[in-house]
């Protein structure tokens, strides 16, 4: 119980570095949270600042994700390994440095997944990059690409445990992409590619 409580609290922490925030901060002097979307992630780095950070920030947030996963799991086994990535994620979506808000978790969770669950994974980000690519919609291919992950690894036979942390970490990202919901259906959404004034 205290090692769950204790690597819980420690992967919380970590998530709740956020790339976005502190590159933006830094290096470009703006609060990227006060631009296009307000999201402290990839894609809004990319269209209000450019490639370059966003890809830093994409790394970073999928390598949060992906070695706190795997170092979890490489100690303590699958649960703990699953446990960890989720509380990595909730800290990237919720927080400690940016008053409980944040971003909204999707390369933090690819991070979890391709450290946990290769081959889901794999499929699952498939299904994400078909939907960008068929809509230049990356809201909608973060919503199908994790809405997918745990129905693939029901269909690939991973173990329970695997389906239900797939199925939390879906709810989640599905939440955390409301604001996007309700701009997708009023046809106000951002493209890929749109360019944001700062
Ligand atoms: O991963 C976040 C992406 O799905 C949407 O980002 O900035 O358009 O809200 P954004």
């Amino acid at each position: 119980m205290i090692k769950f409580l204790i690597a819980g609290i420690i992967s919380y922490i970590i998530g709740s570095i956020s790339s976005a925030h502190l590159i933006c901060k830094k290096y470009y002097g703006i609060d990227i949270r006060k631009y296009g979307s307000g999201n402290p992630g990839t894609t809004n780095v990319l269209r209000v600042v450019g490639k370059k950070a966003a890809a830093i920030v994409y790394v970073a947030d999928f390598m949060k994700g992906f070695l706190v996963a795997l170092i979890a799991k490489l100690i303590w086994g699958d649960t703990l390994g699953l446990f960890c990535g989720l509380f990595v994620i909730i800290g990237h979506d919720w927080s400690l440095f940016l008053n409980f808000n944040g971003g909204k978790g999707i390369a933090t969770s690819m991070g979890v997944a391709f450290a946990l669950a290769p081959k889901a994974a794999l499929f699952s980000t498939a299904v994400g990059i078909i939907a960008i690519a068929a809509t230049r919609y990356v809201s909608l291919g973060s919503i199908f690409g994790s809405g997918s992950f745990p129905v693939i690894l029901l269909l690939l036979r991973y173990p329970a445990i695997y389906v239900i942390y797939g199925i939390i970490m879906a709810a989640i990202a599905i939440y955390r992409h409301r604001s996007n919901i309700e701009r997708l259906f009023a046809g106000k959404e951002h493209k890929l590619g749109e360019k944001i004034e700062r």
